[in-house]
C-alpha cells in the first residue's frame, strides 16, 4: 500500500498543505522544529486514526484554530482509498471513501503504517507494562479478536482482584469458593493471550535475527524472549499443536494460581497470569537492557519495526507504509547505508524517513525522493 497525496488544514504547524508522494523511499529533510515529525504524525494518523505522540487529539489542531482537516488518497491492492478526518473540540469525524464511519474499528485493517519514533528507544529499558502494551498492539493486525480478549481479561482480573481484597478483609459473602469461577475465566482468556504472544514472538524471531544482522553488519544474534512462568519448556512445545499447547498452559496456570493462593489473599492481588509477563531482548545471550550500546538499541528497535513490516507482508501480501522519524542519528555511515540497503532489499512499497542534516543521509539514497520542510511548508527537493 502507499499514499499518493495528502492535504492538511490547520494541522500542527501546517496551515495549508497539499502534496503528492512517490512510491519507494521519501526522505524529508528540514532543520529542527520545521514540521518533519508533524508530517509523519499526519501520515500515521491517516493510517491508524490516532497519533503516535499524544492521546490528546486537540493538540493536533493548530494553536488558535478551532478545527483541523486531514485528507489523503491511498492505494491498496490496486484499489483507491480516500480518507478524511475532521478534528474539533467534539472529537474526530472520519470519512472513508466519502462515507462517514462510526467506529474506529470499522476503519482499521483498511490502511496500516508502522512507525519508528525516537521515543520507541525506551522500549528496551522501559517498565514491563510498556513492553506488554507494545507487543499487544503489534499482535492486533494479525488477530483482530485479541483486543476483545485483552479487554475481557482485564475486566476478569479487576473483578478477581476486588474479590481477593474482599476475602482478605473478611467482607460478607466473600469466600475462597467464590474465586473458582473467576479462576477458570482468568485461565481461559489468559491462555488465549499467552498463546498469541508466544506465537507472535516465534513468528518475528527469524526476521529479527536476519534484519538485525544486515543493518548492524555483524553476526551477533539478537533474540526476543517472551518471559512467562506459564509456558511449558521450549522442548515440550516444538512438535505440539495449538490446542495441546493451550491445554498445557491451562494446567500450569491452574497450578500456579493454587500455589500462589495464600500470597494472593495476603496482597489482594492476582499474582499469576499474562499481566505479570515481560519481553526481553538479548544480543548473543546478553541482556540488551544492560549491555547493548546506544546504536545497538536503535538497531534492535529498527529491526523490530522492519520485522513487523515483513510479518505483515507475509500475512496480507502487502507491506504497510513505514514511517521512520529521525532514524539516522546515532547510526554511523556504514549502518545508515545498511539500513537503506535493507529497505531496498525488502522492496517495501513506501517509506518516509526524516533527517535534520543532509550529511546524515547515506549516499545509497540516490534513487529516493527528497522533500524539503521549512516552517510548515513542503517542497520537492533535488539533492
Ligand atoms: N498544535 C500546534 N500548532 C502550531 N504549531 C505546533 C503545534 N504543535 C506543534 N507545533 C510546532 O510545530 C513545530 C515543528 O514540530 P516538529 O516536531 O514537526 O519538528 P521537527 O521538524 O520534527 O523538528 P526536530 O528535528 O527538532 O525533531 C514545533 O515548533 C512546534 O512548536
Ligand atoms: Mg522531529
Amino acid at each position: 500500500m502507499f499514499i499518493k497525496g495528502l492535504s492538511l488544514r490547520n494541522f500542527r504547524n501546517y496551515p495549508e498543505l497539499t502534496i503528492c508522494f512517490n512510491k519507494g523511499i521519501n526522505i524529508l529533510i528540514g532543520e529542527n522544529a520545521q514540521g518533519k515529525t508533524n508530517l509523519l504524525e499526519a501520515i500515521h494518523f491517516i493510517h491508524s486514526l490516532q497519533s503516535f505522540r499524544t492521546q490528546e487529539e486537540k493538540s493536533l489542531i493548530s494553536i488558535s484554530f478551532k478545527d483541523a482537516l486531514l485528507s489523503a488518497e491511498a492505494e491498496r491492492g490496486g484499489s483507491i482509498i480516500n480518507v478524511s478526518a475532521f478534528l474539533d473540540d467534539k472529537g474526530k469525524r472520519v470519512k472513508l471513501n466519502g462515507k462517514k464511519i462510526g467506529k474506529t474499528s470499522e476503519f482499521l485493517s483498511r490502511l496500516f503504517a508502522i512507525t519508528f519514533s525516537p521515543d520507541d528507544l525506551f522500549l528496551i529499558k522501559d517498565l514491563p507494562s510498556e513492553r506488554r502494551r507494545y507487543f499487544d498492539r503489534a499482535i492486533l493486525p494479525h488477530s483482530p479478536s485479541y483486543l476483545k480478549t485483552s479487554a475481557r481479561y482485564d475486566s476478569i482480573l479487576e473483578h478477581r482482584n476486588r474479590l481477593l481484597k474482599d476475602i482478605r478483609d473478611a467482607k460478607k459473602g466473600a469466600d475462597t469458593g467464590s474465586l473458582t469461577p473467576w479462576d477458570e475465566q482468568l485461565i481461559e482468556e489468559g491462555t488465549r493471550i499467552l498463546l498469541k504472544r508466544y506465537q507472535f514472538v516465534g513468528q518475528i524471531k527469524p526476521f529479527l535475527e536476519k534484519i538485525f544482522q544486515a543493518i548492524s553488519k555483524s553476526s551477533k544474534r539478537p533474540i526476543l524472549i517472551y518471559e512467562t512462568q506459564l509456558l511449558p519448556p521450549p522442548e515440550a512445545l516444538s512438535s505440539r499443536g495449538e490446542s495441546d499447547i493451550a491445554d498445557e498452559i491451562k494446567g500450569i496456570f491452574r497450578l500456579s494460581l493454587a500455589e500462589k493462593r495464600k500470597e494472593e489473599l495476603r496482597y489482594g492481588h492476582t499474582l499469576a497470569g499474562p499481566h505479570r509477563d515481560d519481553f526481553q531482548f538479548l544480543i548473543d545471550d546478553q541482556r540488551a537492557k544492560t549491555t547493548a550500546s546506544q546504536g545497538q538499541h536503535r538497531m534492535i528497535i529498527l529491526s523490530l519495526k522492519l520485522s513487523e513490516a515483513a510479518l505483515y507482508k507475509e500475512a496480507f501480501a502487502e507491506y504497510p507504509v513505514l514511517l521512520l522519524d529521525d532514524v539516522f542519528s546515532e547510526l554511523d555511515e556504514i549502518r545508515a547505508e545498511a539500513l537503506i540497503e535493507q529497505i531496498h532489499d525488502m522492496n517495501i512499497e513506501q517509506v518516509f524517513i526524516t533527517a535534520s542534516k543532509k550529511e546524515s543521509i547515506p549516499s545509497s539514497s540516490k534513487g529516493c525522493s527528497f522533500y524539503l520542510i521549512k516552517e510548515g511548508a513542503v517542497k520537492p527537493y533535488n539533492s
